[in-house]
Formats: structure tokens, C-alpha cells, sequence
């Protein structure tokens, strides 16, 4: 046996700990909840990303300006673009967001976000951290909040997915022990796990939603999951007219796809990486992912972002400006309702389904056989300022 190897890894092991526990302290002594009501100018950022980012991000600032026209010009709001948060600039740093512009991003309140390059082993890039989880984990955005709604089927879901720990929080931590052996690290957190689920239940409280689903694979991964899933139902007890159940991972995948049971399930509760993968699932009935917007929120930061990655095949085959700009602009809807102005985000989302689910008078099909992102941002702003856009929306979803 390798000792060597041995106590490479547990020494490894020990400072991640140490870096942990001193996180942990941190997210403990954190100030609570912002309020945008108090903030003049509410500062807004935008991040182009990488691949079809640059090319879907301009119409989704579009939408963003026109739809708070009257707030920019009174001085309550302010949108601008954030430079540098590009694979060639984080490669150049070789980081996950180079310190100057994570120092800009700092300075805005929520930035709406496009896509940006993951690199992976094998790739062109050096295999730096991914940006999405950095930017998460620097402004401490513990909730991603992913809404996915088909009303014409009834389905009305929307999943806390953790955002901070699980399997991300040491990706790119883990240790190669020897020439056989490879280790990653799972962390769940009693404060995170508490946070995430409260979130959940005071969201089912407000919006009137009778039921939240905690989803894990405690069967089988005692510790961590076995964690998340008690303090759910700690959590639950202080929500005593709301009901509080549990699946595991693997059946809920397939209940999604089963049409008697899916239209039962309302808030759903999940960590971090089975979230990642049951949203995907969700969002691909709704249209797929390029039609669901994504919101990581903090107490002190929110960032709004497209739930699809960059693309960046579409770029070299010439067919980025074929690319869907919905699930960008869908999360440009979550931000406005997110910083105050709720019936404003609604318009957008009722413009979004009337277009995407119903009317559906213009297609995207990510090729020049359909429309162009401008061309279906226009169609979508026609539907905003069309007088009869509630009235429309409600016909449609009664059916
Ligand atoms: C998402 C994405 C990211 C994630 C990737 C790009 C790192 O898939 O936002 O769901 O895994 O969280
Ligand atoms: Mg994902």
C-alpha cells in the first residue's frame, strides 16, 4: 500500500476542511436580506458570455430597456454592460472570473447573464473552474431558482435547486490518489440545507402553493443527502398548512414523464447537482432549455441567466444568429420581478408564452429554416406592447 499516497490525499483532504469551516463562518455572520425598495439606482449589469451569448444577450438587454424605460429615466434603475467575463479572457487569467472583473460585478446589484464556456479536460481551454458556479460561490448565490410552467397541461413547477454545495462546491478540489484511484467530495451543509428549504416553503407560503417535494437519494447517499433531507422536514414543521414530501432522485426523473402524476407536484427542493439534471428534464417540456430563464439568488446579490450553455458550435457553423434568445430573456423577466416591479415581469412572461406556447406564429429552430433571435425579440415586443396582451394570455391559457 502507498502511504505516501495516503497521506497526500488525507493532508489534501484536511485543508479543504479548514477552508470550509472558515466559509462556513462566513455564510453564518452574512447580512441578511437586501432590499431593492431602499436603492437609488438599483444597479444592473449585463454579461454577454461566450459562443451565442454576445449575440442573444443584446436582445435580451432590449427587452430589459424598454420594459423599464420609465425607471432608468427617473434615475430608480440603472443597466450597463459588464466587459471581460469571456473563455479567452479567463483563459488569458486562467481563472474562473479574472479579479478585476469580479471586482466590477461586485459593484451591481443583479447582473443578467448569458451563456458562458465550461471548459472541460480535453478541450481547447485550459480546464479552469466554470464561471457559473465561481460568480455563485463568490456572491454567495445559494438558490437557483428554476420556474417551469405548460399551462395548457397544468404543469406549474418550480424547483430551489441548492446552488453553493453538493458536488460542486469541491469540483475542482477533488484528488487523484494514486494511478488507480480518483476522489471527489460531496458537501451539504445544515445552514445551507436550512436556507434552500426555508426558501422553498416561505415561496409555497406566499404564492399559495400547497405542497413542497424535498428530492434525494437518501437510500444511498446516507450522509450528505440523508442531511439535506431531515432538515427539510425541520423546516417543514414551521409550515404547519403546508404539506411536505419526499422522492428519490431516479423516480422522480421518470414521474415528470408520467402524465397522471406530474401535474401533482408544485415546489421542489433539491440539491445542487440533481437539480441541475432534473431542470434540464423539466425545462425540455416546456420547449426545451433554450425557453427557461434561471435565477441564482443571495441575500445581498442576484444573477439571472439562461439555463442552456454557449453553443459554440452554432458560432462556427455560422448559426448564432439562429440562436434562441427566450430562456435569456425569460430570466431578464425573473430579474424585473425580483427587483420590485412583478406586473412588469409578468407582461414579459405572458409575451414569452404567447409566443412560445400558443400563437407561436414565428419558430426558432437554431438554423436558417427559422427565425432569427432579432427577429423573434421583435415578435416578442410587438406582444409586449400590444394593448390586448392580458387579455390574449388569459384566452390562451383557458383554452
Ligand atoms: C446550469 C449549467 C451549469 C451547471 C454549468 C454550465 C456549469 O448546466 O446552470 O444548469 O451545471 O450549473
Ligand atoms: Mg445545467
Amino acid at each position: 500500500m502507498d502511504q505516501t499516497a495516503i497521506l497526500k490525499a488525507t493532508q489534501h483532504f484536511g485543508k479543504l476542511l479548514e477552508v470550509q469551516m472558515k466559509s462556513m463562518e462566513k455564510i453564518k455572520a452574512m447580512p441578511d436580506w437586501i432590499d431593492y425598495g431602499k436603492l437609488k439606482p438599483i444597479k444592473i449589469g449585463i454579461l454577454a458570455g461566450d459562443g451565442i451569448g454576445p449575440f442573444i444577450a443584446p436582445e435580451a438587454k432590449r427587452v430589459l430597456e424598454f420594459l423599464l424605460h420609465d425607471e432608468v429615466h427617473a434615475g430608480k434603475v440603472e443597466i450597463r454592460d459588464i466587459e471581460g467575463l469571456t473563455i479567452e479572457n479567463r483563459a488569458a487569467h486562467m481563472k474562473a472570473i479574472p479579479d478585476d472583473v469580479l471586482a466590477e460585478i461586485k459593484k451591481y446589484h443583479v447582473t443578467l447573464k448569458g451563456p458562458t464556456t465550461t471548459p472541460r479536460k480535453g478541450d481547447p481551454w485550459p480546464n479552469i473552474e466554470s464561471c457559473n458556479v465561481a460568480v455563485r460561490k463568490e456572491l454567495d448565490l445559494f438558490a437557483n431558482v428554476r420556474p417551469v410552467r405548460i399551462p395548457k397541461q397544468g404543469i406549474d413547477w418550480i424547483f430551489f435547486r441548492e446552488n453553493t454545495e453538493d458536488l460542486y462546491a469541491l469540483g475542482p478540489y477533488g484528488i487523484d490518489v494514486d494511478a488507480d484511484i480518483s476522489i471527489d467530495f460531496k458537501l451539504i451543509t445544515g445552514p445551507g440545507s436550512d436556507r434552500i428549504c426555508r426558501l422553498a416553503f416561505e415561496h409555497a407560503k406566499k404564492n399559495n402553493r400547497k405542497k413542497v417535494t424535498c428530492i434525494t437519494k437518501a437510500n444511498v447517499v446516507k450522509t450528505t443527502d440523508g442531511r439535506f433531507l431531515d432538515n427539510f422536514y425541520r423546516i417543514a414543521k414551521e409550515y404547519p398548512g403546508i404539506e411536505a414530501d419526499d422522492w428519490y432522485i431516479d423516480i422522480m426523473t421518470a414521474k415528470l414523464v408520467d402524465e397522471k402524476r406530474r401535474r401533482d407536484f408544485q415546489v421542489m427542493v433539491l440539491p445542487n447537482l440533481y437539480g441541475d439534471i432534473l431542470t434540464d428534464e423539466a425545462a425540455e417540456f416546456q420547449g426545451g432549455v433554450g425557453t427557461a430563464g434561471s435565477a441564482n439568488i443571495g441575500k445581498q446579490y442576484a444573477m439571472f441567466e439562461a439555463i442552456h450553455g454557449s453553443a459554440p458550435r452554432m458560432v462556427t457553423e455560422g448559426r448564432a444568429p439562429y440562436a434562441d434568445p427566450c430562456s435569456m430573456i425569460r430570466a431578464a423577466a425573473m430579474l424585473i420581478s425580483h427587483i420590485g416591479y412583478p406586473e412588469t415581469g409578468k407582461k414579459l412572461e405572458m409575451a414569452l408564452d404567447i409566443c412560445g406556447q400558443y400563437e407561436k406564429k414565428m419558430t426558432i429552430t437554431g438554423r436558417a429554416n427559422g427565425a432569427t433571435g432579432t427577429a423573434y425579440t421583435d415578435y416578442v415586443m410587438d406582444w409586449i406592447k400590444n394593448s390586448k396582451l392580458k387579455t390574449a394570455w388569459e384566452g390562451y391559457v383557458k383554452g
